[in-house]
């Protein structure tokens, strides 16, 4: 194997989850651009299918599931379907995610809860189902954030535990699978992103915060997480497992 064929993917099946926007359809995108049959999910069918469409007609194999990773039996048809189409899991990428500010005094607890449903339990029923499937060799990628090791002034309580929680899961499952199942699970903590989830934030708050905390002083390109999640999910990785990679312009260090 050459040392750039480690980041390739050929003839590997990916499951990509929250690929309808923003990070998530460049992770599509980027993983079928080295090879991969890419499996997309969202609960946005439409959107889903005119990106499944787009990846074909780049050339490449996709397959849209609208799926809610917030129901357990959405994630195991979805892995259901892959195996039926595909007879394999190879990846799985864990996007999914809803980001909200409250002050903690005023939160609501089911916009606490519905935030740490997607973003922690619905990686955990896609990992349970997918880690149930997938061979020796397998790699999982959950996508937590920089929000689960520092702050960035704003209230975020149930962001910042749902991908700090994210961490913890990342851990776990890789001390229980990468020996004995041979499935590495790694994470990526990435800062700022354009994506659906940043317009929701002002942009004096984005250019503060970015002028302040990033020392790369700008935000990122999806391309540039996108390596990040080829490299953990490929052979390029294969000796690393239980890391959080933060993918930040270097926020953590601030
Ligand atoms: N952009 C950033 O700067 C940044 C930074 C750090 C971490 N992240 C993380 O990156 C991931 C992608 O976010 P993004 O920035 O690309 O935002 P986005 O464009 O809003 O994408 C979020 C994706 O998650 C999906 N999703 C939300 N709730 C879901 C549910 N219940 N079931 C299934 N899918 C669901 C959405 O699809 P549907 O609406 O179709 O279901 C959408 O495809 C998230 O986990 C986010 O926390 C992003």
């Amino acid at each position: 194997m050459t040392l750039l064929s480690r980041f390739r993917l050929d003839g590997k099946v990916c499951v990509v989850t929250g690929a309808s926007s923003g990070l998530g359809v460049a992770f599509a995108r980027g993983l079928s651009e080295v090879g991969a049959t890419v499996v997309i999910t969202g609960r946005r069918e439409t959107r889903l299918q005119a990106e499944a469409e787009a990846l074909q007609r780049a050339g490449g194999n996709a397959l849209a599931i609208a799926a809610d990773v917030t129901s357990v039996a959405d994630c195991s048809r979805v892995i259901e379907q892959t195996m039926d189409r595909y007879g394999a899991v190879d990846v799985l990428v864990n996007n999914a995610g809803l980001s909200g500010a409250a002050p903690a005094t005023r939160e609501e607890p089911d916009h606490f809860r519905h935030i740490v449903e997607v973003n922690l339990l619905g990686t955990y029923w896609m990992s349970q189902a997918a880690g149930r499937v997938m061979s020796r060799g397998g790699s999982i990628v959950n996508v937590s954030s920089v929000l689960a090791l520092t702050t960035a002034g704003l209230p975020q309580a149930a962001y910042s535990a749902s991908k700090a929680g994210l961490i913890g899961l990342t851990r776990d499952l890789a001390a229980q699978w990468s020996g004995r199942k041979g499935i590495r699970v790694n994470a990526i903590a990435p800062a700022f992103f354009p994506s659906e989830m940043l317009d929701l934030y002002e942009d004096s708050y984005m250019e503060d915060t970015i002028r302040r905390r990033v020392p790369l002083g700008r935000a990122g390109e999806p391309d540039e997480c996108t390596a990040a999640v080829v490299f953990l999910a490929s052979p390029a990785s294969s000796y690393i497992t239980g890391v959080v990679l933060p993918v930040d312009g270097g926020m953590l260090l601030t």
